[in-house]
């Protein structure tokens, strides 16, 4: 079975002393977890070597950056880099979240540069795709999301894309409240694993997993889960509640 993964992405959110409280909450109770069954939090950079600390312990728990940049190191004030996310055991990394792309105009080309220098460092990057609410309408997502994918993936070599996770997450239901229907959430992973299959063969395809994101909670997890091609979510809002992340997480496959 392909990996199945839970991520919280906390964004801007809590102060330390509140991030604490939630993965203490969160980690209090035992999940059944295994190689492929994981849990990922994607933490704010100040509270990563918290946030690490506290999963030491944890088998198949980890912690993600929301970002990182294309450089190794220099004069590149207030950015993090993989190699500082390597002295703290980081082994995460969100990559093109549609906020990123929105407010920093984070280009598909410039995420290429990020995923590449993610992999040299072993890395793994949870790499974002998905459409604005007029491509939707306009009915030409696949288009759309097969552009970002392509221009930001498709030139690794088959081992370098097995290394990457891909998260689907239409932007007309970011925090909207407004889920993707489960069909629509399988109909948009189906394609990307076909599109994947096309360039890299379909064993590849097979391996790839491929998370929703977009207003996941406890009330639909299992309802997204269930499709055959979602092999978990990355989520927001509701990852900020350790009772809606907890049904979350034991709604994996
Ligand atoms: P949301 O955010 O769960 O609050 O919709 C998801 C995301 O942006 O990763």
């Amino acid at each position: 079975m392909r990996k199945q993964i839970a991520a919280a992405n906390w964004k801007m959110n809590l102060t330390i002393t509140e991030g604490q409280q939630l993965l203490d909450q969160l980690l209090s109770h035992s999940y059944d977890l295994n190689e492929n069954r994981q849990v990922v939090f994607a933490v704010p950079a100040p509270y990563l070597a918290m946030a690490q600390a506290a999963v030491s312990e944890k088998k198949h728990i980890h912690i993600a950056a929301q970002n990182c940049y294309n450089k190794k190191s220099g004069a590149y004030t207030g950015e993090t880099s993989v190699v500082m996310l390597n002295s703290l055991g980081i082994t995460h990394v969100v990559l093109g979240h549609s906020e990123r792309r929105e407010y920093f105009q984070e280009s598909n080309q410039f995420l290429a540069e990020k995923v590449n220098i993610a992999l040299e460092h072993q890395i793994t990057p949870i790499f974002c795709c998905g459409e604005p609410l007029q491509i939707r309408e306009a009915g030409t997502q696949n288009e759309f999301v097969a552009k970002q994918l392509e221009e930001s993936l498709y030139h690794l070599s088959a081992d370098e894309l097995k290394k990457v996770v891909i998260a689907y997450e239409p932007i007309w239901a970011i925090g909207t409240g407004k889920t993707a229907t489960s069909e629509q959430a399988q109909e948009m992973h189906a394609y990307i694993r076909q599109q994947l299959a096309a360039k890299y063969g379909d064993a590849v395809a097979q391996e790839i997993t491929i998370l929703y994101g977009g207003s996941v909670k406890a009330s639909n997890a299992q309802e997204l889960f269930s499709q055959p091609d979602v092999d978990g979510g990355l989520v927001g809002g509701a990852s900020l509640i350790a009772d809606e992340f907890k049904v979350i997480i034991d709604s994996l496959k």
